[in-house]
């Protein structure tokens, strides 16, 4: 591979030397949503990600994942989707969980919110490093499974009587169920109430493995179609041994009513792109229009199994 390896060793991306393969994996859904500003008709402009875009990331990407333009990325919808969940909150507080390079502090920037970001700090020092500029959000620089969040959120000036907007995008993927139930419910225990918007794999993507393996004909530029489960697929290309993609969810009714939480917002990728915000008439000839159709398939079927939800529980 590997250019990852590449990435930790050379000039431009010489600050990423120490970052994990967990924190890696903000370059590359950096690059995905950077490609959006170059598709004829963009569906939003995140001109702050071309910032973190550079030869080596697009490499990244290419070398991640079967060639994709950017007309089928899941990154992009997800991106409107919770674009959309943020400009609809009357949260006066955001708190973006795992922000990666995520710049949503800049581009939805409203004065009259205070925003945090919570990941590791070789993360946040590598972002804000690169921007110059008076960045708006309050960081906190931690592994978050490891510290109190809402008390070092609190430190940083949070305060816990106001309803907070937690976005908590591309990180489920990461935990174990249990861990993300209780994580979940952290956040959805703010005493001013919470809503908390974040993405899931289903069972389905994260663990079948006959539903990526293709036969062997399924190649193309020398590249083949997942032939093991996307968690194996995912830890050989990071090349790390950590638990990454392990946790899917399969029923965020049961989950909801377990955190006694409203379902403000539930849907798949596939449903929300054509539906009434995005607008895709036919997934097939508008969304995956240049590729080839066993790879429309494909992408048709992980966007079906990739969820996007927001719950919300009231003050206590
Ligand atoms: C796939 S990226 C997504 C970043 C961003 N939310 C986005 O959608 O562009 C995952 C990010 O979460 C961060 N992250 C995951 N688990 C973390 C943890 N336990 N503590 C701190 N940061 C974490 C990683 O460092 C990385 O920046």
């Amino acid at each position: 591979m590997y250019v990852l390896a590449a990435l930790m060793t050379c000039g431009v991306a010489q600050k990423q030397c120490d970052m994990n393969a967990v924190g890696r994996t903000a370059f590359l859904v950096n690059e995905l949503r950077a490609q959006e500003n170059r598709r004829a008709e963009p569906r939003y402009y995140d001109p702050y990600s071309l910032i973190f875009s550079n030869v080596e990331t697009r490499e990244m990407v290419r070398d991640f994942f079967i060639p994709v333009d950017a007309d089928a990325s899941d990154i992009t919808a997800r991106t409107v989707f919770f674009d959309a969940a943020l400009r609809s909150t009357n949260a006066k507080q955001v708190v973006v969980v795992g922000s990666g390079l995520d710049c949503r502090c800049l581009r939805l920037f409203d004065p009259t919110v205070t925003y945090f970001e919570v990941d590791q700090p070789q993360v946040l020092d590598y972002k804000i490093g690169q921007l110059d500029l008076t960045y708006p959000s309050r960081l906190v620089r931690a592994n978050y499974s490891e510290i109190n969040l809402v008390r070092e959120l609190e430190r940083a000036g949070l305060d816990e009587e106001r309803e907070v907007f937690f976005l908590w995008e591309g990180n489920s993927m990461y935990w174990t169920p249990a861990q993300t139930e209780r994580l979940l419910g952290t956040m959805l225990g703010i005493r001013g109430g919470a809503t908390v918007a974040f993405d899931t794999f289903t069972s389905k993507i994260a663990d079948e493995k006959d539903y990526y393996r293709g036969p062997e004909e399924e190649e193309d530029d020398g590249r083949s179609i997942l032939k093991s489960t996307i968690r194996d697929y995912f830890r050989d290309r990071l090349n790390v041994s950590e638990n990454l993609w392990i946790g899917p969810l399969d029923d965020i009714r049961s989950l909801a009513a377990r955190l006694q939480a409203e379902i403000v917002e539930s849907t798949d990728l596939l449903s929300f792109m054509l539906g009434d915000v995005y607008r895709v008439p036919d997934i097939k000839t508008h969304h995956f229009r240049n590729q080839p159709a066993r790879v429309a398939n494909f992408f048709e079927e992980f966007a079906a199994n990739y969820h996007a939800h927001i719950l919300r529980r009231g003050a206590t």
